[in-house]
């Protein structure tokens, strides 16, 4: 998978691609990053990348003409654009998405991420200041993501979350074995985790794990997982994958809850 990441701080991305997973996936060849400097696009004398709103207001708005610019110089890359280009939508090949960066878009969930990385090219255009002229949203951007209710500085942080949430789910950048029971994943949260010492500062690691025995660890586990789920994030479980056994423990840990019991021992 190919990610483009169009901003006016490239210096920003130094360091968090650079390290870890992201890096051994970039060394192995399994996702590629280039990082595109919007003012290298932006053709006046000054370089400028934003100007004043019209209708009035503080702040500044980031300019048109700079973002497609570069947007179409990353797709000529891919397919030569149409004589009519931006008009022609279609010149976004199947595979490739425009991806604006914003608090005003989807939010970024486990399945908007298991979506995206099935593209193999994703370009992100990370906003600045009061955010980018509404053109680019209405006539470039394929696609608007949020990571969540709130107001960062610039699309940089939002670009390299969702990253890096996509590229744990390119095949073969995390070993075959890994998720299903991480968290969101299924609708749940994963259940407690523990490792060496057993014993620490006088606080144990729950006996089953130590028991050797699989099956029981899995339903202490499952229990666990449903139990985090049900106390934190109560409205997951709506849309979470469970089987008959499960709602029939789901019934058992709040019968246990409301009785004062301590579910999952
Ligand atoms: C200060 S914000 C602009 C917010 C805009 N005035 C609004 O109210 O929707 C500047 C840039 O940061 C990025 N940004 C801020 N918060 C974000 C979030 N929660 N998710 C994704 N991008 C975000 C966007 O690229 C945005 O254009």
């Amino acid at each position: 998978m190919h990610f483009d990441i169009l901003t006016l701080f490239p210096a920003m991305f130094a360091g968090p691609l650079d390290e870890s997973i992201i890096k051994r996936a970039r060394e192995r060849g399994l996702i590629s990053i280039d990082i595109h400097n919007i003012r290298d696009y932006s053709t006046d004398r000054h370089h400028t990348t934003d100007d004043y709103p019209f209708g009035g207001g503080r702040g500044m708005v980031m300019k048109p003409e700079p973002i497609f610019a570069t947007v179409e110089a990353v797709l000529a890359e891919h397919a030569a654009p149409p004589p009519d280009w931006p008009r022609q939508r279609a010149y976004v090949p199947p595979g490739s998405a425009v991806v604006l960066l914003t608090p005003q878009g989807r939010l970024l969930t486990q399945g908007v991420a298991g979506e995206l990385s099935q593209m193999q090219h994703l370009i992100l255009v990370c906003g600045r200041y009061e955010g980018v002229d509404e053109r680019v949203r209405l006539h470039l951007a394929t696609h608007e993501i949020s990571i969540g209710d709130y107001v960062l500085t610039g699309g940089e942080l939002p670009a390299m979350v969702l990253l890096d949430c996509v590229t744990r789910l390119v095949p073969g950048v995390l070993p075959s074995e890994t998720p299903v029971e991480e968290s969101h994943y299924a609708g749940l949260l994963e259940y407690p985790q523990y490792t060496r010492p057993a014993e620490f500062l006088g606080w144990s690691v729950p006996e089953i794990l130590l028991s050797g025995h699989h099956a029981a660890v899995a339903r202490w586990r499952r229990c666990q997982s449903l139990l985090r789920t049900l106390l934190r994030r109560p409205e997951l479980l709506e849309r979470a994958d469970l089987t008959a056994k499960d709602q029939r423990q789901l019934e058992r840990l709040r019968d246990a809850l409301e009785n004062g019991q301590t579910p999952c021992e």
